[in-house]
C-alpha cells in the first residue's frame, strides 16, 4: 500500500518501513564514520525501538561490535495497519545486525512485568551468559505494578501552582498561551512509580540475583534538567519528581553492585523531539528555539550523535567516567550552555505566531516529528507501494 502521515492530535497513527529502515541505516552510517568505541561487547537496552535506546543499540552494535538484546513494547503490522515506529526500527537494526555478523535479538513485550523480566533473563542465560551493559531508556505513560497490580499513570504538571507560558502547536505553528493546572491527589506518587526508579531497580536485581552482570558492569538510565523556562513543569514538576527519584536509584544500584565492582549512572541527554517530548507543552516552543541557537552554533545533535558522545567520552575514555557535583553524567553541557540559553530566553520573549517560523526552528522540528514515523527521509519512495508487513517473521 501507498503509506502516508495520519496525524491526530501530537501523534501519527501510521509509520513508513523503508523510512524508518532508513532511519536506522543513517544513524548506523554516522556511528560507523566515527570510528571503534573500546565499549561494552554483550549490551541489554530496555527501551530499545526509538529515541535514546535505540541510538544506545546501535551505537553499541555499530561502535563495539557488541551482541544487543533489545526490549520495548511496539505494535506489529497488520494487514492493512502499519506497525509501530519503533516495531519497523528494530526489524531494520536486526536486519542490519545480522548482515554485519553481530548477534542481536528482540522482546517485544511489558518492560515492567515479572514475565518480560524473566523471559529477559531466560535469553540473556541461554545466548550471552552475562551482559556487561545495560541500558535503561524507558519512556512510558503507565505502569502496571507487578508486584501490587496497581495501573499507575503519570502525569505532566506543575507542583504547587498553575503555570502559565507560551506554547507552539507545532502543526500550525500557532503559539498561544497555555495554562496547567497544578497536580493533586497522589499525581506525584504516580508520577515517580512510573517514570522514577524503582523498576529500573528490579531489572538489576534480578539480573545480579541470576549472576547475569558482568564483573565490572555498568547500567545507564537517562534523565533531563532543561532551562528555568521549562523548570515549573518539567524539572520541579511532577516529572522531574520522577527524575530525582531515578538519580537517586544510581546509588543505591551503585551500593547494591559493589561486590561485583559495577556502577550505575544516570545521563543528563538534551532535549530532542521524541512522541515523549512533544506531548508535553511549552516545550516544543522551547526546543524550536534552542534549534535554531544550536544549529547557528554548530553544535545541534540528535539523539546518535548525542549517545556516540556519551560513549566516546564519557563512558569509554579509559579513564574515569566525568560526572557532576550530583555524580550526574553531562552531555546537556552543549544545550546548558550560558550563551546558548541566554539566546533562547531571548527569542523565548519575542516568540509570537507571526515571526516563529523565522527567529525559531519550527522547520526542523517537523522534520524531526515526521522522520519519528519514518517520513521525509531523502533516499526513500514515498509513492511507491510498499508492504507493511515486511520482515513480519524477524521479531518474536
Ligand atoms: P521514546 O519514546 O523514544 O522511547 C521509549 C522506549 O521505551 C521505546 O523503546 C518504547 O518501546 C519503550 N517502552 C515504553 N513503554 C514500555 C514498556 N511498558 N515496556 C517496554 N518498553 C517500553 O523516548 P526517549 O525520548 O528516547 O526517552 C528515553 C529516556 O530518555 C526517558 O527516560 C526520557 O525521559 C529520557 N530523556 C529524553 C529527552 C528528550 O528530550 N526526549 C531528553 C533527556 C532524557
Ligand atoms: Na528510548
Amino acid at each position: 500500500m501507498i503509506i502516508e502521515p495520519r496525524m491526530r492530535g501530537f501523534i501519527c497513527l501510521t509509520a513508513h518501513p523503508k523510512g524508518c529502515e532508513q532511519n536506522v541505516k543513517n544513524q548506523i552510517e554516522y556511528i560507523k564514520s566515527k570510528g571503534a568505541i573500546e565499549g561494552a561487547k554483550k549490551v541489554l537496552v530496555i527501551g530499545a525501538s526509538t529515541g535514546f535506546g535505540l541510538a544506545s543499540r546501535i551505537t553499541s552494535a555499530f561502535g563495539s561490535g557488541a551482541a544487543t538484546i533489545g526490549v520495548f513494547f511496539e505494535k506489529p503490522p497488520l494487514e492493512g495497519k502499519t506497525a509501530s515506529p519503533g516495531w519497523y526500527n528494530s526489524a531494520a537494526f536486526e536486519n542490519e545486525a545480522h548482515k554485519a555478523g553481530l548477534y542481536a535479538k528482540s522482546i517485544n513485550g511489558d518492560a515492567f512485568s515479572n514475565e518480560v523480566k524473566q523471559q529477559t533473563l531466560d535469553l540473556i542465560k541461554k545466548d550471552l551468559g552475562q551482559v556487561d551493559l545495560v541500558i535503561y531508556s524507558l519512556a512510558s505513560p503507565v505502569r502496571l505494578h507487578p508486584v501490587t497490580g496497581v495501573l499507575h499513570r503519570s502525569v505532566l504538571k506543575p507542583i504547587g501552582s498553575t503555570f502559565t507560558n507560551k506554547t507552539v502547536d507545532f502543526h500550525s505553528g500557532k503559539v498561544s498561551e497555555v495554562s496547567i493546572e497544578p497536580c493533586s491527589g497522589d499525581d506525584i506518587e504516580n508520577t515517580i512509580a512510573v517514570m522514577g526508579g524503582e523498576d529500573w531497580a528490579m531489572w538489576i536485581d534480578a539480573l545480579k540475583a541470576e549472576n547475569l552482570l558482568a564483573p565490572g558492569a555498568t547500567t545507564v538510565a537517562y534523565s533531563y534538567i532543561g532551562p528555568s523556562l521549562t523548570e515549573a513543569v518539567y524539572r520541579k514538576g511532577t516529572i522531574g519528581r520522577a527524575k530525582d527519584h531515578l538519580e537517586a536509584t544510581a546509588f543505591t544500584i551503585t551500593d547494591s553492585l559493589e561486590d561485583i565492582n559495577g556502577k550505575a549512572y544516570v545521563s543528563v541527554n538534551k532535549a530532542l523531539v521524541t512522541q515523549a517530548s512533544s506531548a508535553i507543552p511549552v516545550i516544543p516552543l522551547y526546543i524550536s528555539l534552542l534549534y535554531k541557537i544550536m544549529k547557528e552554533e554548530g553544535i545541534h545533535e540528535g539523539c546518535i550523535e548525542q549517545i556516540q558522545r556519551l560513549y566516546q567520552q564519557r563512558l569509554y575514555t579509559g579513564s574515569d567516567v566525568p560526572t557532576d557535583e550530583k555524580g550526574r553524567i553531562r552531555i546537556d553541557d552543549w544545550e546548558m550552555r550560558a550563551d546558548v540559553q541566554e539566546k533562547v530566553a531571548k527569542l523565548w520573549e519575542q516568540a509570537v505566531t507571526e515571526n516563529l517560523e523565522e527567529i525559531g526552528d519550527l522547520e526542523g522540528y517537523r522534520k524531526d516529528f515526521y522522520n519519528l514515523f519514518g517520513f521525509d527521509f531523502e533516499g526513500v519512495d514515498y509513492k511507491a507501494d510498499t508492504n507493511e508487513m515486511v520482515n513480519v517473521s524477524s521479531i518474536a
